[in-house]
């Protein structure tokens, strides 16, 4: 390397860590802190039962380890439009809460034995309570809804709700399938998570009195932000670190899930590595050697850049909308939360 290529080297390394620290995720939460605290509260209150298993399982559940980004969302959102009331405390709430209860139903139907590093739920307590949890869980959410005053959120929640299961529907019957066109896939992350983003910045607008063009803007917004996350979310099972993560790597391969890197890898490598990735495709528990060598064709045919890049073509998108509305301190942190999305290592 040369004394310019070292110069410039660090200046890069230098540039992607000041970048990397006004990124944290505090900094995006500071001014919504307060209220945050307050979700984490009501939070816990679904841990009151007097039935000891649903009291153990959702305090197991809601110790403060999430990233809590569809309620800072939602949040963020409202204040945007100058939101002055005390409802999206409840509504930031019931969206974390919904989103718990689809990971804990996710991770049985993805046999996911970690989540937030430690073990799932259904490894805990068995797959026919986590279920039923699950299920207690998104009921009891969806009732928090019928506090607000603003019906259209039960109609936001329920439609939303159904795209999600749908979603996860067609991703596990796609499983396996080589056929996966990045068309589908885009198509499965759109309603399995793209959507409760969506649905957070819109409740966030309906909270403010959104015009209807602001609202589809919030809606847009939401959407492009949440196709960035699952493209990172995919890229991370790749490039992660598993302790940061908090779950293991290269665990969709081992499921037989055909995200991103493996549709561009099928379509565009030589027939040699197709032929290998096909075959990884089928493999159970892939051996260490197995790992190092799909890493090295995703890395080297250029699958995880051109992920990388859709990701970014997204947070762009979504950028560009919220751009649209008038610059203030809520507009600035949006705009940082679609940058975080993509530089985030958890
Ligand atoms: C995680 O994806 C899963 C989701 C974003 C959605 C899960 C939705 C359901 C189970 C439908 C049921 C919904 C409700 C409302 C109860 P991932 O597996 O790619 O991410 P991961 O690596 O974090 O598990
Ligand atoms: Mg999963």
């Amino acid at each position: 390397m040369t004394h310019e290529q070292a110069m410039r080297s660090a200046a890069k390394e230098y540039m992607h860590a000041q970048m990397k620290k006004s990124l944290s995720i505090k900094n995006l939460y500071k001014n919504i802190q307060k209220d945050l605290n307050k979700v984490e509260e009501g939070l816990k209150l679904f841990s009151h039962s007097s039935n000891k298993l649903i009291s153990e399982i959702n305090t197991y559940l809601f110790q403060k380890v999430g990233k809590r980004i569809r309620p800072s969302l939602l949040m963020l959102c409202s204040k945007l439009l100058g939101y002055q009331g005390n409802e999206h405390i409840l509504m930031s709430t019931l969206v974390e809460a919904i989103h718990t209860a689809s990971l804990i139903h996710d991770d049985i139907i993805d046999n996911s034995k970690v989540r937030r590093g430690k073990e799932s739920v259904h490894e805990k307590w068995g797959p026919n309570i986590t279920v039923l949890l699950g299920d207690y869980l998104y009921i009891k959410s969806i009732s928090l809804s019928l506090h607000s005053q603003h019906r259209q959120i039960i109609h936001i929640l329920t439609d939303t709700s159904a795209k999600m299961i749908e979603g996860e529907l067609n991703e596990y019957y796609m499983s396996g399938n080589l056929d996966l066109a990045e068309e589908d896939y885009l198509d499965i992350i759109n309603k399995k998570t793209a959507s409760l983003f969506s649905a957070s910045c819109q409740i966030g607008g309906v909270l403010g009195q959104a015009s209807k063009r602001e609202e589809k803007f919030m809606i847009e917004f939401g959407k492009n932000l949440g196709m960035s996350f699952q493209i990172i979310d995919d890229l991370l099972d790749f490039t992660g670190d598993e302790k940061t993560l908090g779950k293991p790597i290269l665990s969709d391969i081992s499921e037989g899930r055909i995200t991103l890197p493996i549709i561009y890898t099928l379509h565009n490598d030589g027939r040699a590595n197709r032929k290998r990735v096909t075959e990884f495709l089928k493999e159970k528990n892939l051996e260490k050697n197995s790992k190092e060598e799909i890493l090295e064709i995703v890395k080297s045919n250029g699958a995880l850049d051109y992920t990388y890049k859709k990701a970014e073509g997204f947070s762009l998108r979504s950028k560009e909308t919220i751009a649209q509305f008038p610059k203030s301190i809520h507009r600035d942190t949006l705009i940082l939360f679609s940058d975080y999305i993509l530089t985030r290592r958890k």
